[in-house]
């Protein structure tokens, strides 16, 4: 007999589950679709040279110790993150009015920011997307909200946004609730907001008295512009919103596993500062005491240094052309072989994934027969997707769409 015997066997994580299956598998023309990490035109994961560069220096340099970070990070680190997302010349960073929390990753940025908004303003409903990334459900919940709520995002019929749909579910939403904004790139759909849309959102959002909680987890890596990537967040921000910002250094500086992230809090009123960071301090020390030092000193290094940074900027060029390249590929080689149905999705969406619209037996189908990796979701990542296996992946899909209704 053991205290734990009741414990209730939880289900899977899909996607760890599949890379999991992928790795056993020993199909040689297997293909790893599900997890969304950059890969080379090679199918090999790409540590960032100018990652490399940073970390030997950062090796040599005997002043550095192991010494614990402060509760917030490092502020060579999230004062450059949060100027590289709302940029120098915002007026929030001007009048300091924002500023940065380092946390772990995307992920822990954005358990910060939704216990914060649950503990200390007592918010209680969220709103993500329909659909979403997967885990906003589960951080949001284990941070202490009492409702979890959709809006309306994707259109299966039209392969595009549910503006309608998803301006009347903000409509709808009780005052106060937050709501969760991808900030560009959206994942799974690879369908974002126009400009106009985003105007349209906003309205709603101040209208209704509503909490913009932006997940920025794709920076740059979408389009290869860092402006661009982060329109939306700097369009509410020009339009007085207060708002929490989730940023990831995992995509856009390859370092997936250091975990490295940051809260951008931007606030109106100066005077509250000094509280709200006291109380996130409370909130860190109780949950992890304080953030690691070796990813976040590499980013902060290359945001610092001009020359780096221009270095940088060309490394995202590259992966986000890369992703470019692959979604007309794949496009091409679906329509030279007459695959039932419409691809112009394939490079209309933007980002690291795809929503190919193959329902959940088609993605068991092209997992099983094909052993190609994919959620059941129909969401495939581009990053898998190489010149030498464009072909072979879109036979698989277009036996798929023939064979399996
Ligand atoms: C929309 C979105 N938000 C947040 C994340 C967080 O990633 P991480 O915690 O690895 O930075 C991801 C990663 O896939 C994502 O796609």
């Amino acid at each position: 007999m053991s205290r734990f015997t009741n414990v209730d066997l939880g289900p899977p994580i899909e996607v760890f589950a599949l890379t999991r299956a992928f790795t056993e598998d020993s199909f040689a023309q297997k293909v790893n679709l599900g997890v969304g990490a950059y890969r080379t035109d090679q199918g090999k994961p790409w540590v960032l040279p100018v990652v490399r560069d940073v970390e030997k220096i950062l090796a040599a340099d005997e002043t550095r110790n192991k010494e614990y970070l402060p509760v917030l990070g490092m502020e060579l680190f999230s004062n450059a993150a949060t100027s590289m997302l709302l940029g120098h010349d915002s007026p929030a960073v001007l009048e300091k009015r924002a500023f940065g929390v380092q946390c772990l990753s995307g992920t822990g940025a954005l358990r910060v920011g939704a216990e914060f908004l649950a503990r200390q303003l007592g918010h209680e409903i969220f709103y993500y997307s329909s659909p979403s990334w997967e885990n906003h459900n589960l951080v949001f919940t284990n941070a202490g909200f009492k409702e979890a709520r959709q809006y309306r995002y994707w259109c299966g019929k039209t392969r595009g946004l549910d503006i309608e749909g998803f301006l009347q579910d903000l409509r709808d939403a009780p005052q106060n609730s937050v709501i969760i904004l991808h900030a560009c790139a959206h994942n799974p759909t690879g369908c974002d907001p126009t400009q106009d849309q985003w105007k349209q959102i906003a309205d709603v959002i101040e209208e209704k008295h509503l909490f913009p909680f932006f997940d920025s987890a794709y920076q740059g890596f979408a389009s290869g512009d860092l402006e661009k990537d982060s329109w939306a967040v700097r369009y509410f921000i020009s339009r007085g919103f207060e708002l929490f910002c989730a940023q990831s250094f995992a995509k856009n500086f390859g370092l997936y596993n250091e975990r490295v992230g940051n809260l951008t809090v931007v606030l109106n009123d100066l005077s509250c500062q000094v509280a709200v960071k006291s109380q996130f301090t409370l909130l860190v020390r109780g949950m992890y005491s304080n953030p690691p030092l070796h990813g976040a000193s590499i980013v902060a290094y290359v945001l610092n240094d001009p020359k780096l940074f221009e270095q940088w900027k060309d490394h995202i060029c590259t992966m986000s052309s890369r992703i470019i390249d692959m979604r007309k590929a794949l496009r091409t080689a679906l329509e030279k072989i007459n695959t039932p149905g419409d691809w112009s999705h394939i490079t209309t969406q933007i980002g690291m994934f795809s929503y190919t619209g193959l329902n959940e037996q088609q993605s068991n189908h092209m997992v099983k027969k094909h052993h190609i990796y994919m959620l059941k979701s129909g969401r495939i990542s581009m990053c898998g997707v190489t010149p030498s296996n464009v072909e072979y992946v879109a036979q698989a899909i277009n036996e798929t769409l023939t064979n399996v209704a």
